[in-house]
């Protein structure tokens, strides 16, 4: 599309994995309007193909226009070496606004950059809190959009959030959920259970690959950098095995931990199929098709509540309540015998049904770019 005068210009930042779910139907609406234009920036944070590039491929997001190539590194490397590398593109690009999503170390470095630099700052996910401040993303959520000019939500609770912490309930529009575009987007393609576990089986020539399974994802710093904590949670889960076979795509931090605590062995002897990082299409397909999903992801939680497929949250909190309301979430921390009663909830066919959050309908992408056509 030519750009015109008219024409208003944002910069949309994406970082790691979650990120890329919900920058893809933003890109698709932004396209399909007259009056606005991206430029879209990656920083680099998640790099590898099974991170990366699998997700920009299989969700149809167009190349990044700026890889700032930042990598892995510690909180304070990964959020300063963003910003040191953004501000030039800001300088070049000069856009209307930055437009951040989620709760990423991407997410506050680059709204961090604009902000001093005087550029509007558009935060989609805004006000989600779990309340609890040992969470990297909490604080990334609570600055972020202190400093955002627009915030779009996608639960009803969020605002209440935001209003509490002092944001004129002006900058706060009710968008819907663009994670739930995409899943929307793409259920018609998701990749078969059976395909994905059959190829793993093939490839460990160790689990069997048919009947019902439980989906396990685990990757929160709270559950797999404390060894204690880590060898808790696989002794449960294991014993749980027994009765649901396992699939857990391992995130790379985790397979990490597990190999230093010393845990593969007892995941390998264990009717539990470990696979790489899934794209997207294969993730839809696992949970769609799981008696339970056993996650600490926040993504997940909303992506079962949309599939109607009972979810197991392992952690404390959640931030985003309206999956525990009126989803199919129960949140149940790292307590062995906690998680082994959810699972037999399950089990016994008692597992929530849940109904639709109002807005988890495939066009908060559309909504946020109609509304921003009028705010910038
Ligand atoms: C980040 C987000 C988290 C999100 C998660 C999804 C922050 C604070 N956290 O956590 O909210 O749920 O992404 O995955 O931003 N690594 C690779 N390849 C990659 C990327 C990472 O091997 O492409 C490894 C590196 O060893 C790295 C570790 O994973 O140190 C953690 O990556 P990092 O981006 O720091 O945080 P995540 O745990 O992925």
């Amino acid at each position: 599309m030519t750009s015109t005068a008219t024409q208003r210009h944002i910069v949309c930042v994406v970082g790691a994995r979650p990120n890329f779910m919900k920058i893809a139907p933003i890109m698709r609406a932004v396209a399909a309007t007259e009056g606005l234009r991206a430029t879209l920036v990656h920083t680099g944070q998640h790099y590898d193909a099974a991170m990366k590039a699998s997700f920009f491929d299989q969700l149809h997001i167009p190349e990044p226009d700026v890889d700032l190539g930042v990598g892995s590194g510690s909180h304070t490397e990964q959020t300063a070496n963003t910003m040191l590398r953004f501000e030039p593109v800001l300088d070049e690009h000069r856009p209307d606004a930055v437009l951040v999503v989620g709760d990423v170390n991407s997410t506050i470095a680059c709204a961090l950059v604009a902000v001093k630099k005087g550029i509007p700052i558009v935060h989609v996910e805004a006000g989600l809190r779990s309340g609890d401040r040992a969470m990297p993303e909490e604080i990334n959520r609570i600055l972020t959009d202190q400093i955002s000019d627009v915030l779009f939500t996608t639960e009803h609770s969020a605002l209440d959030n935001l209003v509490r912490e002092g944001i004129s309930e002006d900058k706060v529009v009710f968008a819907g959920n663009v994670m739930i575009d995409t899943l929307l987007y793409n259920l018609a393609d998701a990749v078969p259970a059976a395909d994905t576990r059959a190829a793993a089986a093939d490839a460990s020539e160790s689990h069997s690959s048919a009947g019902d399974y439980g989906l396990l994802t685990l990757h929160r710093p709270s559950n797999v950098d404390d060894p204690d904590t880590l060898a808790r949670l696989v002794a449960v889960l294991v014993e749980i095995s027994a009765e649901l076979p396992l699939v857990f795509p391992v995130h790379p931090r985790t397979r990490a931990r597990l190999a230093d605590a010393g845990l593969d062995a007892a995941l390998a002897a264990a009717p539990i199929t470990l696979l790489p990082p899934q794209g997207y299409r294969e993730m839809l397909g696992l949970m769609r098709e799981a008696k339970a999903v056993f996650t600490d992801s926040g993504g997940i939680q909303e992506e079962t509540t949309a599939l109607g497929v009972p979810c197991i949250t392992l952690r404390e909190s959640t931030e985003r309540p309206i999956t525990v309301e009126a989803g199919t979430n129960v949140v149940v921390g790292t307590d062995p015998s906690a998680i082994r009663a959810a699972w037999e909830t399950v089990r016994d066919g008692h597992g929530k049904a849940g109904r639709q959050p109002e807005g988890w309908d495939g066009h908060a992408a559309e909504r946020i770019v109609q509304a921003l056509l009028t705010r910038l």
